[in-house]
Parts: structure tokens; sequence; C-alpha cells
């Protein structure tokens, strides 16, 4: 087993409280698989994926407890300087907003470049790896594009850009949060194909997050529910796809566009029933 969480818990405390974000929650992922945490906004998908590798505020406004064992190494006692070299390394992220988090000034060669030059001092000839990457991640004319600027290249392309700098680093596990929301749907599919190829190829594990259940079905081999901080139902894909036990879930699932159908408005979940 590659990364075994236990009973991890993040809360976040402020003036006006506290809010348990994430309350105690157990999964694991092995080498070469695809776990997907779903769930609706806020329930604690992103800050789970980032309390493993110290992306969330310090104490006393963030805790973090429990357990993120990476090979059998405790991330969450890590130092923040031997942090540094586990995050890209060995976890690395891509983000839902591509154009926040690439840097206008620099040309996208650029920035993989200084991925490349930071994780892996052992490449000589950067720029040659930088067409490799974009190439990998599907852009045509690598040699042409690495130099053009983000505003230069369409959202699909620049998810690509995000996906190229996360493989600079040659990570074991990738963790894509919400990958493809800011995206249409055909280039959301040729992303969600490009991560599947992906993979394959390089036996990458991949956490993906997401609050649509339609891409998960194919991708995923295993799905963790998330529902108010905690996992409320997990399993393999093809179990929890066609056969749903908790009252979020199905309504989850009830939201996945059939084709050829047409949309009904999506279903309320009903709080207080889910409460009892
Ligand atoms: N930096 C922060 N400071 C304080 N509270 C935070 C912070 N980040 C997240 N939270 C809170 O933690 C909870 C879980 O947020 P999180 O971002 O993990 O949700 P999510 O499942 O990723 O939702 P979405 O699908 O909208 O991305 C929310 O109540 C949120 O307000
Ligand atoms: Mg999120």
């Amino acid at each position: 087993m590659l990364l075994d969480v236990q009973d991890l818990k993040v809360s976040f405390h402020s003036r006006d409280g506290v809010n348990e974000a994430v309350k105690g929650i157990s999964f694991q992922l092995d080498e070469g698989k695809t776990l997907a945490i779903v769930g609706e906004s806020g329930s604690g998908k992103s800050v789970t994926s980032m309390a493993l590798t110290k992306l969330l505020p310090p104490e006393p406004q963030c805790r973090v407890s429990g357990k993120a064992s990476l090979d059998g190494e405790n991330l969450l006692d890590l130092s923040a300087s031997e942090m540094r070299a586990v995050r890209g390394k060995q976890i690395a992220y891509i983000f839902q907003e591509p154009s926040t988090s690439l840097n206008p000034y620099y040309t996208v060669g650029n920035q993989i470049a200084e991925a490349i030059k930071f994780h892996r001092k052992e490449v000589s000839d950067v720029w040659a790896e930088v067409v490799k990457l974009l190439d990998q991640v599907g852009i045509r004319d690598p040699e042409k594009r690495a130099v053009d600027y983000p505003h230069q290249m369409s959202g699909g392309m620049k998810q690509r850009v995000m996906i190229a700098i996360a493989l600079a680093c040659q990570p074991r596990i990738l963790v894509a949060d919400e990958p493809t929301t800011a995206l249409d749907v055909t280039i959301e599919a040729q992303i969600i194909n490009l991560l599947k190829d992906l993979r394959a190829r390089l036996n990458m594990s991949i956490i993906l997050i997401t609050h649509n259940f339609g891409i998960v079905d194919e991708f995923a081999d295993d799905i963790a529910v998330m529902f108010r901080g905690e996992i409320v139902e997990a399993g393999p894909a093809e179990s929890v796809l066609s056969n749903p036990q908790h009252p979020y879930t199905q309504a989850l699932i009830n939201c996945i566009p059939k084709m050829g159908t047409k949309q009904k408005r999506l279903p309320v979940v009903d709080y207080a029933e889910l409460e009892k």
C-alpha cells in the first residue's frame, strides 16, 4: 500500500468558533490506482488532500491530527522543509482553475523548466525535457507552444500545461482537485482521457477530487463519498456506482446526466432525513 490515511481530522479555529472540516476519515491508495473522492461543495475534499502535504494554514488557526503514511512514513510528522521535498516529488497537485495557478509573466515552458530544475537536478537538457512533457500531455507543436505565455493558450491547453508541471516532478501520487470544472464537456473528456493514459504509462496513483459522479465512472478503481467532513460510503467503484447504500450517494448518482434524456432539475438532498 502506497498511502494509508488513518483517522484524519482537520479543524479551523477562529473567533467565530470551530469548524470541524474533516472529522476522522480513513482511506488507502495503492500503487497505480485511482481513488475518487466525491462529495458536495464544502464536504472537506480539498482540505483532506491539502492536509497530506501541509498546504493548510498553520496552528492555531488550523489543527490537523491522525496519520497519513506514505511508504510507512507519517507525512503529518514532517517539518516544513522535509515537506517541501515531498510536495511535488511524491505528491503533486493540479487544481481547478489553471489560470490562477500559472504565472502570466513567464512562458509556459519556463514554468515547466522551473519544476524540473527544482525537483530533478540530474536532468541535463532541461528544455528537451520541457518539450517532451508538453508532447506527453498532448500539446501539438510543443517546441513552438513552449514559448507561449499562458494568455495565448485555451483553458484546456492551460490545464494540460498544469498537468505537465505536475508530471515534471515525476510524482508518485497525482492529486487532481476538480481538474475539469472550469472546462467545457468535450475538453473535460479529453483531460480525463489524458489522465487515464498517463496513469497507464507512468504507473502513477491518482486521487481524483470531484463533485461529478459522471467522470468517476470507468476512471476510478475506488470511490470514497464525503458528506459534511465524513466518509459516508467507500468501496470499489463498480459496487458504489451500481449499488449505492447511502441516501446521499444515491442522490449524487441520480444527478449524473444520461445521454439522450432531458435533464431534470437536480434533486434536493433532504438533510433533515439524512440526519435521522
Ligand atoms: N483556509 C481555510 N480556512 C478556514 N476554513 C476553511 C479553509 N479551507 C477550507 N475551509 C472550510 O473547510 C470546509 C471544507 O472545505 P473544502 O474546501 O475541503 O470543501 P470541498 O469539498 O473541497 O468543496 P468544493 O467542492 O466546493 O471545492 C468548508 O467548511 C470550508 O469553509
Ligand atoms: Mg474543493
